[in-house]
């Protein structure tokens, strides 16, 4: 008997944590959003999450970052991404893998690394512990980097209506480490792929959706079952 597509449910093995990131207006939601439906008609049980903000602390947390009217400093920042971080992870991203789901994250680590460490210029090394000790020492197993060039993540932000926020406020040189400090972090890094975020929105969807297929054959992690006659 020929099984249907819709008859199967492809159980992985374990879960996958998979992190967005490159700067505001590459495009970071859009591809998670794309993917999410990828994965989805494959059926492939897939949550998608985002930082700052996913849990309930998070939610408080991402207004007063985003929104504040006062200052803060680079330290104080980074500990508030980071508490949303711990949140994140123990509400929401480890009970996801522990059922072996797909977790889609927009942003999750290296945005602090990128924007509090080179944007703000706190101590990389600090941050990168810190964020290990968040994170439960658990590491995203595909960075999908969307590289577009500032001039075109700056036009498509004007373009938005919304309000900008704290971070897209800043000046270019601060923008300008962000770049930066993406391409030097990414630059040898195994797990991440890097996207030109120039591209179609469906043609990044499916070359990011292929490498999550590839990384799921190569490494073994799926079960197909049968779910119904
Ligand atoms: P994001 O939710 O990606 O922006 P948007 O509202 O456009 O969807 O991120 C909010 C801002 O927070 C963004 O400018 C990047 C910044 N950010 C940091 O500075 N450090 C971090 O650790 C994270 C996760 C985000």
């Amino acid at each position: 008997m020929i099984k249907k597509e819709k008859n199967l449910e492809n159980k992985l093995k374990k879960g996958l944590l998979v992190a967005i990131e490159g700067i505001d207006g590459s495009g970071k939601s859009t591809l998670a959003n794309k993917l999410r439906e990828k994965l989805e008609s494959d059926n492939l049980d897939t949550i998608l999450t985002y930082e700052p903000g996913d849990s309930a602390l998070g939610k408080h947390l991402r207004k007063i970052l985003q929104e504040r009217d006062f200052e803060l400093c680079g330290k104080s920042e980074f500990l508030l991404f980071a508490s949303d971080r711990a949140q994140h992870f123990q509400d929401i991203i480890i009970p996801s893998l522990q059922k072996n789901k797909i977790v889609i994250s927009d942003r999750m680590a290296d945005s602090s690394v990128v924007y509090q460490g080179y944007g703000r210029q706190e101590d990389l090394n600090t941050i990168k512990t810190i964020n290990k000790w968040a994170m439960q020492n658990i590491e995203p197993d595909i960075i999908f980097y969307i590289q577009v060039p500032l001039k075109v993540a700056l036009e498509r932000l004007e373009k938005r209506n919304s309000k900008p926020s704290a971070f897209e406020k800043e000046k270019d040189s601060f923008t300008k480490r962000l770049v930066n400090g993406f391409e030097a972090e990414f630059k040898d890094r195994k797990n991440v792929i890097t996207l030109d975020g120039q591209q179609d929105a469906g043609m990044l969807a499916k070359i990011a959706h292929a490498n999550i297929k590839l990384f799921i054959s190569k490494n073994n992690l799926t079960i197909t079952q049968e779910t119904q006659e």
